[in-house]
């Protein structure tokens, strides 16, 4: 019996293969995570770019095995602090090209890599595309576990209602690659959202928060299945 192509992932892959035309031998790249930064590792691996003379920075375990499954050459950060472009997916996109990331957890990488970058592409599908970001999806907040009571005192002040995120495969909760948990905050009302980054990341014992501000991103490439856009700041 045939098996329907699942749409997204088809909308994914277009936006992968659209990101992929700006890669240029010799760049030094910084790879995001999850499943449409997937599609764009299996383009790259298949690609005539001649992989050896670019150097990709993963942003997770996730992504540099699927690197060097992919036969692309993987550096750290440590030796290539100077990034060309990276490439990553996102959880929700407003109008104004602010994000939140960190679905899959990779938030406190991810933000290193993009602020390391010249250029940030997003990828996304078009059902990752908001009005605002309030409401929208959880705030994934990444901190170390000594903390969490705490942080989610500060949090609940902060108007938000923190989750800790729970593995799906072990017992207790999801453990980044950095040793830490998530709390994954709803707010239903964001007025500021650079000045709430802020102030998220300003309570002790937190690492990092999945907001993405505008300034990081370049552009983002939507997919639906009609079309691709090409989303920059104006
Ligand atoms: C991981 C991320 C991902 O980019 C985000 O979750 C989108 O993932 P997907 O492409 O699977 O929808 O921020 O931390």
């Amino acid at each position: 019996m045939s098996k329907k192509p699942d749409q997204k992932l088809i909308m994914k892959r277009k936006a992968a293969a659209e990101a992929l035309k700006l890669v240029k031998d010799g760049m030094i790249l910084g790879i995001g995570s999850g499943s449409t930064v997937r599609e764009f590792i299996k383009l790259l691996g298949d690609s005539k770019i001649d992989s050896k003379t670019i150097v990709c920075i993963p942003s997770s375990f996730d992504t540099e095995n699927m690197l060097i499954s992919n036969g692309m050459k993987v550096g750290t950060l440590n030796q290539y602090p100077a990034i060309d472009m990276t490439v990553d997916g996102a959880d929700r996109v407003d109008k104004d090209l602010n994000l939140i990331k960190g679905g899959g957890g990779a938030l406190l990488r991810e933000k290193v890599i993009a602020a390391a970058s010249k250029l940030l592409v997003i990828i996304v599908d078009d059902s990752k595309m908001v009005q605002a970001l309030e409401g929208s999806f959880p705030i994934p907040v990444e901190v170390i576990p000594h903390a969490k009571e705490f942080v989610e005192k500060e949090l609940l002040k902060l108007k938000g209602t923190p989750h800790l995120r729970k593995a799906s495969d072990k017992l207790g909760p999801t453990v980044t690659d950095n040793g830490n948990i998530i709390l994954d905050t709803d707010f239903s009302s964001i007025s500021k959202p650079e000045e709430l980054e802020k102030t998220i990341n300003n309570i002790p014992g937190v690492m990092e928060n999945g907001f993405f501000s505008r300034k990081l991103v370049a552009q983002v490439i939507v997919a639906s299945d009609k079309e691709i856009k090409i989303l920059k700041k104006e």
